[in-house]
């Protein structure tokens, strides 16, 4: 695992986004797997700058996200007006190349399956960016005794439903399941990007960099077990470090 420690947020997410444009310039047909949430946010909108000025090509690139609130229409809150706005209306890249879990099928066992298709489908899996739950959760991937290997209907904490009521006028509007790619999946990936910046996520930082052991109960952990992930970190998130 390699770890950087970055300034502040803008500078954590510079460095994400040109690890992300370095592997664009080696390999136009680049396939990602992105993640939504705060922290990603400038990330994206680097890239998009990158791409106006020339320095990243999204055209032959796709992109797989990593999860999708269960019953939500494509509204403010979906993962999917979340990608069109910060990313996909600013870069190059092919709509149909993009890929989120239908969130609002009406069968959504049907979709998860639908989506393993599609990911088994890739030539190859190249990198892979995420952000981190305070309890650890990768995409909706939640502390439990055992974890889902492929995408599957996950059902959310209610720590994370209180976490992400931020986006939502209240609480009780946060749907309680999601659609989320599963570890298998994410081990697909053979470069993974861990972006995390803030206080409130220290403790868990402080767990992902220092543990010796592996838990369920701690989803994040299981990329200790991954050959290549690079976990980028501002101050603020690395102050208990
Ligand atoms: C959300 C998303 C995750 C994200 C995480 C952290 O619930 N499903 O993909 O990485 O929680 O979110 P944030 O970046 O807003 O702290």
């Amino acid at each position: 695992m390699i770890l950087y420690r970055e300034d502040d947020y803008n500078a954590m997410s510079l460095r994400a986004a040109s690890i992300i444009a370095r592997e664009l310039k080696s390999n136009p047909a680049l396939t990602m797997c992105l993640a939504t949430g705060e922290t990603p946010e400038q990330t994206y909108r680097i890239l998009g700058n990158m791409c106006k000025a020339g320095d990243a090509n999204f055209s032959k690139a796709a992109t797989f996200n990593l999860d999708e609130y269960v019953g939500l229409d494509y509204g403010a809150n979906s993962y999917r007006t979340y990608m069109k706005n910060l990313l996909f209306d600013h870069v190059n890249i092919r709509p149909e190349n993009t890929h989120i879990p239908r969130g609002n099928s009406p069968d959504t066992a049907l979709e998860c399956l639908r989506y393993d298709r599609l990911l088994d489908s890739c030539q190859s899996r190249d990198i892979l960016l995420t952000g981190i739950g305070m309890n650890g959760h990768i995409g909706f991937n939640e502390p439990c005794s055992a974890l889902d290997g492929r995408t599957h209907i996950a059902r959310l904490s209610q720590g994370t439903r209180k976490a992400n009521a931020r986006f939502f006028d209240s609480i009780d509007q946060v749907p309680e399941l999601a659609i989320t790619m599963g570890f298998s999946d994410i081990f697909h990936f053979a470069k993974i990007v861990l972006i995390a910046n803030g206080r409130k996520k220290a403790p868990i930082i402080r767990e992902l960099v220092n543990s010796q052991k592996i838990t369920t109960q701690n989803p994040s952990l299981l990329l200790k077990l991954h050959r290549d992930v690079t976990v980028i970190i501002d101050k603020e998130a690395a102050e208990l470090l």
